[in-house]
């Protein structure tokens, strides 16, 4: 969905981590553009850098060098610094997680209207968006229920409407169906989906699957903390095939 309208401009991203005997150059001059509207996954193998670019793009870790320019956020160069870094998290990002990361303690319902709570949002806004998030995925009769009441795939679908609910410009998504089996990552992905086409949201998923891949708009392939290609899905059986076919290609090129 190129309209030209760019949420999220990356450029010559860099991150080096210091160990104690040797530095890990986690990602090497990384550009990329996000458009409004599009889903974006970023594929690669375990090691390639890509949770490291998703923290730096949520301000949960600072870049050596490089930039990111994110509509409407006027000062740049201090979304690493707090208490920047939290702000600009909860005016823009929505994150998910591999591991649900719910509060055990707190209901469905609970756990959904946090951000907005956080934000002293009045009850009753709270309580039509939490409404309008549960129908949408389906867990209305579960909204009493504590998270570990609830399967692996229903306790995701409460992780996105948390990350939904502030109405955030971009979701954030580290391998959301990690933990999942295939029937359960299938409707989780659906729900990506499904929130890209009807409420145009902007998302970046990562994951190491060809298949979860598929249901993006665009693939960055990533390898070696470097982006090595792109490929704009057609929206038909054939993605998958053609992801995997250029993935294990990269895969195979010397570096
Ligand atoms: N906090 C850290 N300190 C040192 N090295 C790290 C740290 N986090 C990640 N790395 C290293 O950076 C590289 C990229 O890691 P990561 O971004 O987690 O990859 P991916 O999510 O693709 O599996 C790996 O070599 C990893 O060992
Ligand atoms: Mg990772």
């Amino acid at each position: 969905m190129n309209n030209n309208q760019t949420v999220l401009s990356v450029k010559k991203l860099t991150k080096v981590y210091q160990r104690a005997d040797k530095k890990v150059e986690a990602l090497k001059d990384v550009d990329f553009q996000l458009f409004k509207g599009e889903f974006l996954a970023i594929m690669g193998t375990s090691g390639s850098g890509k949770s490291t670019l998703l923290n730096i793009l949520g301000a949960m870790d600072e870049p050596t060098s490089g930039e990111i320019d994110f509509s409407g956020v006027v000062d740049h160069q201090n979304i690493f610094k707090e208490p920047y870094a939290t702000t600009y998290r909860r005016e823009n990002i929505g994150f998910v997680f591999q591991s649900f990361h719910l509060l055990k303690d707190l209901t469905v319902e609970e756990n959904i209207a946090m951000p907005l709570i956080l934000k002293n949002v009045d009850f009753a806004t709270i309580e039509e968006k939490v409404n309008e998030l549960l129908e949408l995925v389906q867990l209305t009769k579960w909204r009493k229920h504590r998270p570990l009441e609830l399967s692996g795939g229903q306790q995701q679908r409460v992780a996105i409407c948390r990350a939904l609910i502030t109405s955030p410009p971009l979701i954030l998504a580290d391998e959301p169906t990690g933990n999942l089996d295939f029937n359960t990552s299938h409707s989780i992905l659906d729900i990506f989906k499904e929130i890209n086409k009807s409420m145009r949201q902007s998302i970046v998923l990562v994951t190491h699957e060809p298949y979860v891949a598929s249901f993006a708009d665009r693939v960055l392939f990533f390898h070696d903390g470097r982006i090595k290609n792109e490929y704009q899905c057609r929206e038909d059986s054939s993605d998958m095939e053609r992801i995997m076919h250029e993935f294990k290609r990269i895969l195979e090129s010397p570096l």
